[in-house]
């Protein structure tokens, strides 16, 4: 039996474990996470194959309790939902806000919304809300429509955001597409967002948070928010290294990892030498924490990888593989098991449904193959060591994983004599079918030779461990 001394450590312990509203969701937990991202309104709807991508199409809260198994089938724990809160008309993205107080009844009640978080719950899956605290809907100056921030006061006089250069007083205090930009400066209006993130925190249990247009708003706001939210919070930060640097620096735990998606799309998309992305690491070296930032392919914001590349499969399934082995915490957006291929938005926002969840695609198995590996290696709890580096080929490793990645679309061999192997080491290529059909043995020093087929990505680990 414990005694009083055991059970009072035991306290502390967990006191320390949790965050400030009693949950879990810290930065440094959701670095064994991968996230699947879903715009609500696409992800889980009515039975129809085809709708106007501009405005609702039906996607709800219980459509995606409905498929959670979908979702946990590819091995993600963890789902970003879009914004939650009632919006303006056409708001179906949820970036709109027009009541901060209502949740947006085209998705679903609140229970709905609690029932979501819960039954995710159940299966450790954990949820991240997307915020939006910089403007609301497209209201122009009818200050009025929106709740609760009603009085002009409530925000800042009229100007257009046209240089979109973080910490000018024009993209801190101007409308970003003609968006009522709220006055932060406001003590009334920033106490009131600050405790409407707690409340939300609080009463619907999220375990993070995904904050929309960071670069608007000053970095002594969003260290506010991220004290009172006591989650992790990855915000958006569109803009280059020195600029997420910042608002990390400045308490904000993590921005999206914009800097390596534009680099991860000329190298994977356009052709450009693999040496891109030793810079872009090396640059990120300038983060206090490059290890906790949001690492992702595709989003809502812009065009799919797939978008006029579909002949491009092998360079995805190269970026994707990047995407789940390289520091950061992985984001997969919905649809990318599907091989959706939409342009701008809202092309790139499909509905799913009409897929009717089909588990059958190649790269809905390796999607999971990758969450899978990624798991049992527990790759994000070691360094990213380069291997390797050259215009069509680049290796890293993590532990004794070694990821070889190409964007040559191509088949050739290459030798690898910097490995994290010693000689006589048994390792084998993990993504091939069947399994095992891939090994070799290392040679002097842990050298070996790499073929890589077809322009495929390869994960090696050593044979034994490969179930760890
Ligand atoms: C700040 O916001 C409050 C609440 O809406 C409002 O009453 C007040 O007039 C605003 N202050 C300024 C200086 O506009
Ligand atoms: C991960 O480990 C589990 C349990 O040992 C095993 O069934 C699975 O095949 C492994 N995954 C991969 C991709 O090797």
């Amino acid at each position: 039996m414990a005694t009083t001394k055991q059970l009072l450590l035991a306290g502390v312990f967990l006191v320390v474990l949790v965050t400030k509203h009693g949950l879990c969701g810290s930065a440094e937990e959701w670095k064994a996470r991968s996230v699947y991202q879903v715009l609500t309104d696409r992800f889980g709807g009515p039975v129809t194959d085809s709708c106007n991508l501009n405005d609702y199409c039906g996607g709800t809260f219980s459509g995606l309790i409905d498929h959670l198994d979908y979702i946990e089938g590819m091995g993600f724990d963890a789902i970003w939902i879009s914004p939650v809160v009632t919006n303006t008309p056409g708001g179906y993205h949820g970036y709109w806000a027009k009541d901060f107080s209502t949740i947006n009844s085209h998705f679903g009640s609140a229970a709905d919304l609690k029932a979501l978080v819960d039954a995710a719950h159940r299966r450790d899956m954990w949820v991240m809300l997307d915020i939006v605290l910089n403007h609301v809907g497209p209201v122009g100056s009818q200050f009025s429509a929106i709740t609760p921030f009603s009085h002009p006061g409530d925000y800042h006089p009229q100007c257009s955001v046209s240089q979109y250069v973080c910490f000018t007083e024009e993209v801190l205090h101007c409308r970003l597409a003609s968006l009522p930009d709220l006055n932060q400066q406001n003590a009334t209006v920033a106490d009131e967002l600050v405790a409407w993130v707690g409340r939300m925190i609080s009463e619907y249990q999220f375990d993070g948070i995904r904050a929309d247009t960071v670069m608007y708003i000053n970095q002594d706001f969003w260290a506010r928010v991220q004290a009172e939210a006591g989650v992790y919070i990855v915000g958006e930060v569109y803009s280059s290294v020195e600029c997420n640097i910042a608002y990390q620096k400045h308490g904000v735990d993590a921005t999206l990892s914009y800097p390596m998606f534009f680099t991860l799309r000329s190298v994977f998309q356009d052709g450009q030498s693999m040496n891109l992305i030793q810079s872009q690491v090396d640059a990120y070296k300038g983060f206090p924490d490059a290890s906790i930032l949001g690492t992702f392919i595709d989003n809502h914001d812009n065009p799919r990888f797939l978008y006029q590349n579909t002949n491009k499969i092998p360079q995805y399934l190269n970026a994707l593989t990047f995407v789940l082995f390289s520091q950061g915490v992985p984001i997969v957006y919905y649809g990318t098991e599907q091989y959706f291929a939409g342009g701008n938005d809202p092309a790139n926002r499909e509905i799913l449904w009409p897929t009717k969840f089909q588990t059958s695609t190649p790269m809905y198995a390796f999607l999971a193959q990758l969450n899978s590996l990624r798991k049992n290696t527990t790759a994000w709890s070691f360094p990213q060591v380069q291997r390797y580096s050259t215009d069509n080929f680049y290796a890293f490793s993590r532990g004794s994983t070694l990821v070889a990645l190409t964007n040559s679309g191509a088949s050739f061999d290459i030798s690898i004599t910097y490995s994290p192997y010693t000689a006589g080491v048994k390792i084998c290529n993990a993504l091939a079918v069947p399994a095992d059909s891939d090994c070799l043995v290392t040679g002097a020093s842990g050298a070996f030779t790499v073929s890589m087929g077809k322009g495929l990505p390869k994960i090696y680990v050593p044979a034994a461990a490969e179930s760890a």
